[in-house]
């Protein structure tokens, strides 16, 4: 049991002590946010804006590789798999998107209104489409089965009803369809 309150001085130096404690421990999460940053940004861990490639919003949809018929899945002759998709008040084109499991799939979309978005299920795939932009990326689905891509930026009274599926095939059912060389697809004609 203390006798009596400690002299002024003794009083402070705590006080000096516990604010140094502190600083050092504030400056330390400082150090690891701004760690993350740099590590996740040069790991590719996050997806930051590397390039800015810009596109006609007024003849999208007549000329360019966004024409309705190049629209979809397509297997290149070096074996690349590439999506390309359109966004637009409440829809997305196509509606229904057919990629392998385990290869990279580019995804390339822009959207013809307003801003709009997509996530692919619980994967990485998520990215903003914006008017008279191009965004693409790449990435690997792990898991075949159906997966939900809604919109996720708020672009209008029909937001919420906006979404397009994805189906995840295992490689050798995606190789098989994908032969021909067509735009592929999964949705019912
Ligand atoms: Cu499109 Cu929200």
């Amino acid at each position: 049991m203390r006798a009596a309150a400690p002299p002024e001085s003794a009083s402070e130096a705590t006080a000096v002590a516990a604010e140094r404690r502190w600083a050092f421990i504030v400056a330390g999460i400082i150090a690891l946010l701004l760690a993350m940053m740099v590590f996740t940004g040069l790991h590719w861990a996050a997806m930051p804006p590397s390039r800015v490639e810009t596109i006609d919003v007024n003849t999208v949809h007549l000329k360019g590789e966004f024409v309705e018929s190049n629209l979809g899945t397509a297997l290149g002759p070096d074996g690349k798999v590439i999506v390309r998709l359109i966004a637009q008040q409440y829809s997305f084109s196509p509606q229904c998107i057919v990629v392998p499991a385990e290869m990279p799939v580019t995804f390339r979309g822009t959207a013809t209104d307003a801003i709009h978005g997509f996530i692919v299920g619980r994967t990485n795939a998520n990215t903003m489409l914006i008017p008279g932009f191009v965004a693409t990326f790449t990435t690997r689905f792990s898991k075949t089965g159906e997966q939900l891509m809604p919109c996720h930026e708020y672009c209008g009274t029909g937001h919420e009803a906006m979404w397009a599926r994805v189906q995840v095939l295992p490689p050798a059912e995606f190789l098989e369809k994908a032969r021909d060389g067509e735009r592929l697809t999964c949705v019912s004609r």
